[in-house]
């Protein structure tokens, strides 16, 4: 197997550290202005990827009115291609009647959040709205309405800022393209 912390992994910089701090200060507002008055909201943030996000997010909001869950959804199992086949493990969190806020870090097949809403959906939430940082410009399997997007990216696999490959790379201050020539199989 060939060496696991290969610099040469960590591709071309998509978006930087600067650019990623900007584009949470502008979607800090934008959620703000949205939910105006609203208290008690539950904002329901998606394990692993979207921690980083997340945090630096409500860092910028009113988090008084946040009551913030985290649950595992996890689509890509270690490789870079989506299977569509969430894990879901909810703790017991109660969503009925309550203004519910979903945050992933990634709209990419968009198989994950929609088969997040549609469960947190049975369990009739007052209103439930999407929030992501990044768009993936590809073809979606899944559509669905995002509320909060941070911005657009290329359809490459990307690491850093909580995108993982194989748990890798997360804590990357930015985001870069993954060099897939340099991937390693284990
Ligand atoms: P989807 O189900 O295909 O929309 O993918 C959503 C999830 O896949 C995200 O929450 C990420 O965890 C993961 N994901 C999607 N694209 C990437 C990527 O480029 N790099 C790393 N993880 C990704
Ligand atoms: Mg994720």
């Amino acid at each position: 197997m060939p060496e696991i912390d290969t610099p040469e992994l960590v591709g071309e910089v998509i978006v930087s550290e600067e650019k990623i701090a900007e584009c949470i200060e502008a979607m800090a507002g934008q959620i703000e202005t949205s939910y105006g008055n609203a208290d008690n909201i539950l904002a329901i943030v998606l394990l692993e990827g979207a921690r980083q996000f997340a945090n630096d997010l409500f860092e910028k909001i009113d988090t008084g009115k946040f009551e913030i869950q985290y649950i595992s959804a996890n689509s890509y199992y270690g490789g870079t291609q989506s299977i569509g086949n969430v894990n879901l493990q909810q703790p017991e969190i109660s969503i009925k009647n309550r203004d519910v806020l979903v945050i992933d870090e990634i709209y990419d097949t968009g198989l994950t959040l929609k088969n997040v809403v549609e469960k947190l959906k049975e369990q009739q939430p007052k209103s439930i709205r999407t929030c992501v940082f990044l768009d993936k410009d590809v073809e979606k399997q899944q559509k669905i309405e995002i509320d909060f997007v941070g911005m657009k990216v290329p359809n490459k696999f990307l690491i850093g800022y909580g995108l993982d490959y194989k748990e890798r790379y997360r804590e990357l201050p930015y985001i870069a393209e993954l060099n897939q020539s340099a991937t390693f199989t284990s």
